[in-house]
């Protein structure tokens, strides 16, 4: 069977991570698109592949690529994985599918509508663990679930020096730390439960009122000093929720939380 071709659109922090990914799964990576045409080049000549697309429109053209993974910011998630999608190709979008629910609603309308492969990689499915608690839950081992609690702890935005581009509602959409992290909480309790939640009731706080304006890469904490400017986004959210099957679930999300760097 020919190895599918892939394209890689946004070669930040989990693109690389997408292209590790689709090696070992023996796709054949066709090239990359960037936030430019000299960075797509730059990556194309490190990465060893033979396209460097200005676009997603000549990603989407391009008739060697069956299958193209999103990992721009969240803004460009609905218009990237529709080009791709009414071009006929499959598509890999990351997490969140979308900044507001009628882009996400647009998307599974047009995935469903095509018969195409349309997916958001939650990466923590795959881990063995959480396949075997899952297993477990499936076969009755635990017996029935009487109630569901836990929390997304990071803290790499604790430090008011600290920005990126998910702090901003235009680039990241109007929930941050939710959208960003809470979703894969979220997305792993259904998977491992075997419940859907029906119901939810939440509360967000902005702690850091102010950050600077340097917008540093994913994951790290800037240097102190420079301008300011306000935050709208939320730094902290705590949610409840309940299940189809009547459970009740609680949350507590947090990007500020000393010592957390990643703690799921
Ligand atoms: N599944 C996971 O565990 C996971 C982890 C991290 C990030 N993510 C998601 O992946 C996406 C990217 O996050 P990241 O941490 O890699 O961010 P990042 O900032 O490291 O990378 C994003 C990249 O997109 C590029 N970009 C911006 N505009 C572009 C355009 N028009 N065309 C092509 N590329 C463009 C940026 O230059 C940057 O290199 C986000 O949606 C985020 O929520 C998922």
């Amino acid at each position: 069977m020919p190895k599918p071709g892939i394209a890689i659109v946004g070669t930040g922090m989990i693109g690389a991570v997408h292209r590790r990914a689709a090696l070992l799964a023996g796709a054949d990576i066709r090239g990359v698109a960037a936030s430019s045409p000299q960075r797509a080049r730059d990556v194309a000549q490190a990465w060893g592949v033979p396209r460097a697309y200005r676009d997603i429109e000549e990603v989407v053209a391009d008739p060697q690529v069956q299958v193209v993974h999103v990992c721009t910011p969240n803004h460009l998630h609905r218009p990237m994985a529709q080009a791709a999608l009414e071009a006929g190709k499959h598509v890999v979008c990351e997490k969140p599918l979308a900044t507001t629910l009628e882009d996400a609603r647009a998307l599974a309308a047009l995935a469903a509508a095509n018969a195409l492969v349309a997916t958001v990689p939650f990466v923590y499915r795959y881990h063995p663990v959480v396949r075997e608690a899952r297993a477990r839950i499936a076969h009755g081992e635990l017996g029935p679930l009487h109630l569901i609690h836990g929390s997304y702890l990071q803290d790499w935005l604790l430090d008011p020096a600290s920005n990126n581009w998910r702090v901003d509602p235009a680039l990241g959409g109007a929930s941050r730390v939710f959208a960003d992290i809470g979703s894969h909480w979220c997305d792993l309790v259904e998977w491992v439960s075997g419940e859907r939640f029906t119901e939810v009731s939440a509360a967000f706080d902005t702690v850091i009122a102010e950050r600077s304006t340097d917008t540093g890469q994913s994951f790290t904490t800037a240097a102190a000093g420079g301008a300011m400017q306000a935050v709208t986004s939320e730094d902290v959210a705590a949610a409840m929720f309940r299940t189809g099957a009547g459970t009740l679930a609680s949350l507590t999300v947090s990007q500020v939380s000393a010592g957390r760097h990643n703690r799921l």
